[in-house]
């Protein structure tokens, strides 16, 4: 399928350097990779082999907070900055299965997710789906394109999962979600993901620093305590900021918390009153 998608007319992949979205789909289970993700992933789950698990942990709480926000929220627009490749439930699918209604918005700079997004994405009837080719640097460009299906004078839960630890610089990875949390509606949710070394330490940063070195984007390590900076201004809802494998978790079959992986998470509501200005 990846190979088939690099040789239409239009796409520029690079197939001889790994890439984030590929290789994510791999350790998921995916087809959508080339040997040269294979190779990368494999060699970071050498070198850590909780990382597959980790992938695993991340769309789990994919699923349990849109169910949440959805079902226990009653929110029915998302906007996903950072798709990834379409996998076993996506984020619409999950929604409409909660809200057929729901509109959703992914949004992704990886040309092979374009292609996937193009065939896969589809809505229910009730609801709508949209695709945006953007990057998260520049927020207004995704926000503006969002807004042609999205209305932002409601509330939208903004959906930025394994994506913020692939902007390097921390100063503007928050002005990015700030811009992002001004757009939206009080009432708004913000559901973050992001990997840091607070569980596995040293095997972590290892296994990240070879990442820099042969996989795109980069990514850079932040502390849960940086992590949680992403919600200033915002209710953070409880469990607050923590491992996402103990987010609202479902019990082991042996009636125990699962594992703690190097992804933290967190969802908070935009309160009333909060700054706000809405996409141009
Ligand atoms: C690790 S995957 C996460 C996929 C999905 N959100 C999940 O949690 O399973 C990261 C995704 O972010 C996308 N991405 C990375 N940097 C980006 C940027 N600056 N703008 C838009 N998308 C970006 C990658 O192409 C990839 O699809």
């Amino acid at each position: 399928m990846a190979d088939e998608a690099a040789r239409r007319p239009g796409l520029e992949f690079d197939t001889t350097v790994s890439h984030s979205a590929r290789i994510w789909n791999y350790w998921l289970g995916g087809k959508d990779n080339y040997a040269v993700d294979r190779e990368a992933g494999d060699k970071v789950a050498a070198m850590l082999p909780s990382i597959v698990a980790q992938a695993r942990a991340d769309r789990a709480f994919l699923g349990r907070a849109i169910r949440y926000l959805a079902g226990e929220k009653g929110i029915r627009q998302f906007l996903d900055i950072g798709t990834g490749l379409p996998t076993a439930d996506n984020t619409h699918e999950v929604a409409q299965r909660v809200a057929p209604e729901a509109r959703i918005v992914y949004a992704d700079n990886d040309p092979l997710v374009l292609t996937h997004a193009r065939t896969l994405l589809t809505s229910t009837p009730e609801g709508a789906c949209d695709y945006v080719e953007g990057d998260l640097r520049e927020p207004d460009k995704i926000l503006a394109q969002a807004a042609r299906t999205l209305d932002f004078a409601k509330p939208v839960a903004l959906i930025l999962l394994g994506i913020l630890h692939h902007i390097p610089d921390t100063g503007q990875a928050y002005s990015i979600v700030r811009r992002l949390v001004t757009a939206l509606a009080p009432g708004s949710f913000l559901a973050i993901n992001h990997s840091t070394s607070a569980v596995h330490g040293a095997a972590m940063e290892e296994a990240v620093a070879h990442w820099n070195k042969v996989g795109t984007p980069s990514m850079t390590l932040r502390t849960p305590e940086q992590i949680t900076r992403f919600f200033d201004g915002l209710d953070l809802l409880p469990p607050g900021v923590v491992s996402c494998s103990r987010w609202r978790p479902d019990l082991t079959p042996e009636g125990g918390r699962p594992a703690e992986v190097d992804e933290f998470c967190g969802v908070a509501r935009k309160p009333p009153g909060a700054t706000t200005s809405p996409p141009a």
